[in-house]
């Protein structure tokens, strides 16, 4: 009876926080069909940050920019072969600055010899993507797993479609993130990954060369961007700016920098203004672990937003192919 009760408590917990989204995955879900596969995830990861320290936040961007074109399905990594033209996701303007994903195919080959046919490209992106905030200093936050790999190409204009330009509205960014089952708070916390990485001067100088009287930017900081990106359109693609003072560590400064008016994207900027934002920036700001635990449950359901389970998609052999 007691038992009994308890699992119907579980499900409802479970059933509520993923719903209709990633209710199939699990957490134990290779536990006997690739048991080591954190470890060797991690293991990897950490001789990939070791060679290049800008890495976690590439791993990390990936993996939203991955379950934002038709779920969490790897189809990011698919190139021209299954398609007919060369009009991949990565082609897009929206994926300018993607990198490191030919290091999914590493792990991926490496797991291949571990446990052959097991593990899908989409849940090696996600563990990466974890693995990168705990690394830099974030939480550790655990993922359920068994996401299954697209069996359709994808193509520029769906990444086109779908992936947010820097300078979206706070109205565009719940929007975004309030579909996939997120709450205010967590919608404001998952924006908190842009306390690392960079950003490129074509993602700045909309916002800095056509300021709209709403958006506020420390005087300071608007000086060393026009040094940065002098021109309205950018001379070279190759300059680029921290997203917050410490790109390479997963903490709350980036709330820190937005409340000072140096949030380097027009949306930085507008959840420092908006009323319904500005108190959960300042939450953040002043709470590190506050944030951590909001981050964490965010992760989580960005992570289990329209997933492939059980049946639908495949386990591909090679990440950039369809089998
Ligand atoms: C929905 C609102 C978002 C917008 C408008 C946005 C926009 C951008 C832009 C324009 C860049 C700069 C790319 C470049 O110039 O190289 C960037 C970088 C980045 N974004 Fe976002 N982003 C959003 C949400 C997210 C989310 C949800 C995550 C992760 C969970 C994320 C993680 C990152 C990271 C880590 C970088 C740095 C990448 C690097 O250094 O290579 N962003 N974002
Ligand atoms: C920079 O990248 C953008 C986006 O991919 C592209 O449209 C533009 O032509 C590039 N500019 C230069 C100077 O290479």
């Amino acid at each position: 009876m007691r038992n009994s009760l308890y699992m119907v408590v579980v499900a409802l917990i479970v059933g509520n926080s993923f719903g209709v989204h990633g209710g199939q995955l699990g957490y134990d879900y290779y536990k006997y069909s690739c048991p080591l596969l954190e470890d060797t995830v991690k293991k990897e990861m950490i001789a990939i940050f070791a060679t290049d320290i800008s890495a976690p936040a590439a791993f990390l961007r990936l993996f939203f920019h991955d379950c934002q074109v038709q779920g969490c399905d790897a189809s990011i990594l698919l190139d021209s072969h299954d398609l007919t033209t060369h009009n991949t996701e990565l082609v897009s303007s929206k994926n300018f600055g993607i990198r490191k994903q030919e290091l999914i195919s590493h792990i991926k080959s490496v797991l291949e010899l571990e446990c052959p046919g097991q593990v899908s490209c989409a849940d090696i992106i996600a563990l990466a993507a974890k693995e990168s905030v705990l690394f830099t200093g974030g939480p550790h936050i655990t993922i359920p797993l068994g996401r299954k790999d697209s069996t359709t190409a994808t193509n520029s204009k769906q990444a086109d479609l779908n992936l947010p330009s820097p300078g979206i509205t706070v109205d565009q960014l719940l929007h975004i993130f309030t579909s996939k089952g997120m709450n205010l708070e967590e919608s404001v916390a998952i924006l908190g990954a842009h306390t690392l990485g960079v950003g490129h001067c074509v993602n700045i100088v909309n916002r800095l060369y056509n300021r709209k009287p709403s958006d506020r930017m420390d005087f300071v900081f608007e000086q060393m961007l026009r040094l940065k990106c002098p021109t309205r359109v950018p001379l070279t693609n190759l300059t680029f700016v921290s997203n917050d003072l410490t790109p390479f560590v997963f903490d709350n400064q980036y709330y820190t920098n937005v409340l000072m008016g140096k949030g380097l994207f027009g949306i930085d900027s507008s959840i420092s203004t908006d009323p319904r934002t500005l108190p959960i920036v300042r939450r953040f700001a002043a709470d590190q672990n506050y944030f951590f635990n909001v981050f964490s449950s965010a992760f989580v359901k960005l992570s289990s937003t329209n997933v492939l389970t059980q049946r639908q998609g495949e386990v591909r052999r090679q990440c950039n192919r369809i089998n």
